[in-house]
């Protein structure tokens, strides 16, 4: 039951102030009433609207789908106007404060907290999977040395798919079960092989003693000693960052999850999607984008020239403002908090001045407060990842890595609902009609 349906349970009657819309086509004058549910109309509702019998109906018209509901979810709830993000019911603050990220995955996952038995299963299992065939190996070894990881982890996750057959069950819950221990297991391994084949290195295999993000630092930066000991501190922030990017509702990419997890692809091919659309500069790619314009602005005596480029349109100022979030991303301020810690073991970055006072001036500047533009999760994330040493073009690569377990909760959410089938959506046609060809010679 939401809130809205316990905020207004009137009488039904048609314009008594029930949860109806009374509609009236002026083309005809007809009068029809439309059940309102959870503060939203069905679109088929609006289909009964014509003018005459062979007419198709009402269709309602939404570019990028700014005002649309896709799914009913119990997975995320975020309130953009407060900067509120919850998941299965527990503050982002909460869970960074006392969780990590397996633990929330498996929140995320199968609805509840797990007991202190289920949380070592799940680890265990996603510990001794996070091996990936030799062949994806040299599959990776394919690749220019100069490939972007983030196209390499695309390729990679895709063609996983290639290795588990059986993963078009999605009705089986067993063989979903074992899918997605192998994606959580294996992103870290597929990640940490891209950025060492951009580094030229050869490629660190697990490490099973380690934790989720201890054997992520361990398969990334370990050379020649016999075994890398990550630094508890590194290790917390990771698991804290893997946290803050688990989740976030109908986001694009998760939107493109379950639109290609819609026509039972398996759940490989249907994270691949997920890893392209974070791919792009507007999504998981803005906290790489955010970092390159601090590098670019360079100073803090240039920054006010660098706002009024902005203002001018000449470009965006990257990891600020959101299609939810009117207000602070919770999870930026999160972050900044963290940062400190990571300063501490790796050293201070220059940049950081450089971001803590362009977050100041924007928000004293009508501009970008008119516009309800605050800084977001990439602005500061992307201060992080320079920290822990790792290359801009990573930056997308590490938001797929906690991104995932979201995708998958998200996914399982839509394969188990009733109400779900192949997203397919209808369009305005604004071409030409009936048109007769003509031969080449006479254009
Ligand atoms: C993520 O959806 C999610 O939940 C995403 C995410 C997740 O966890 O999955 O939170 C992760 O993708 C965070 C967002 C990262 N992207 C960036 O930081 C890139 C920069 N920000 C944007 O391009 C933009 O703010 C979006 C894409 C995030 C949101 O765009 P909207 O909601 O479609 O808003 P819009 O593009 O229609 O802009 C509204 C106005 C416009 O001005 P006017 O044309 O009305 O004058 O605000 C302006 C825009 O020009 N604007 C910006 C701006 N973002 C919007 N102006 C300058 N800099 C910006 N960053």
């Amino acid at each position: 039951m939401s809130t809205q349906t316990q905020q207004r349970s009137g009488d039904r009657t048609a314009g008594g102030g029930g949860e109806t819309l009374t509609v009236t086509d002026n083309r005809t004058g007809q009068t029809y009433e439309v059940e309102i549910t959870d503060g939203t109309v069905r679109a088929m509702d609006f289909r009964q609207i014509k003018v005459s019998e062979d007419d198709f109906g009402l269709m309602t018209y939404d570019p990028a789908y700014t005002n649309t509901a896709s799914c009913r979810s119990a997975i995320t709830y975020i309130d953009g106007a407060a900067g509120v993000l919850e998941h299965r019911g527990y503050s982002i603050e909460q869970l960074c404060e006392h969780s990590n990220y397996l633990e929330v995955a498996y929140l995320l996952i199968h609805g509840e907290l797990p007991t202190r038995e289920q949380l070592e299963s799940w680890t265990h299992e996603i510990t001794i999977h996070t091996f990936v065939h030799e062949n994806i190996k040299s599959f990776m070894q394919g690749f220019r040395y100069d490939a972007h990881p983030m196209g390499m982890l695309l390729a990679a996750v895709g063609g996983l798919s290639t290795f588990y057959p059986d993963a078009m069950q999605v009705k089986d819950a067993e063989l979903r079960h074992i899918q997605i221990i192998r994606l959580l297991a294996k992103m870290p391994t597929l990640a940490a092989f891209a950025f060492r084949h951009n580094m030229g290195q050869p490629y660190v295999y697990p490490d099973n003693d380690l934790s989720y993000p201890g054997n992520f630092l361990s398969m990334m930066y370990k050379m020649t000693e016999l075994k890398y000991e990550p630094d508890p501190r590194l290790e917390r922030a990771l698991d804290v960052l893997f946290i803050l990017h688990a989740d976030h509702e109908q986001n694009a990419s998760t939107s493109s999850v379950r639109a290609v997890g819609s026509t039972q692809v398996d759940p490989y091919s249907s994270v691949a999607a997920g890893v392209a659309a974070l791919y792009g500069p507007l999504h998981g790619g803005a906290n790489e984008q955010a970092l390159r314009m601090l590098n670019r602005i360079g100073t803090i005596e240039n920054i006010p020239d660098f706002l009024e480029g902005v203002k001018r349109g000449d470009e965006r100022l990257m990891g600020f403002g959101h299609r939810v979030y009117k207000n602070y991303d919770p999870r930026a301020r999160v972050i900044k908090k963290h940062l400190d810690e990571v300063f501490e073991v790796m050293g201070k970055s220059p940049l950081l001045e450089i971001a803590v006072e362009l977050e100041k001036r924007a928000l004293d500047d009508d501009y970008f407060t008119s516009r309800k533009l605050y800084p977001n999760v990439d602005f500061y994330s992307g201060l992080l990842y320079e920290a822990l040493r790792l290359p801009t073009e990573m930056f997308p690569v590490m938001f797929a890595i906690g991104r995932t377990s979201g995708w998958i909760a998200q996914w399982l959410e839509m394969i188990q609902d009733s109400e779900q089938k192949i997203a397919r959506p209808r369009q305005i046609y604004t071409g030409e009609r009936e048109r007769t060809y003509v031969p080449v010679d006479q254009r």
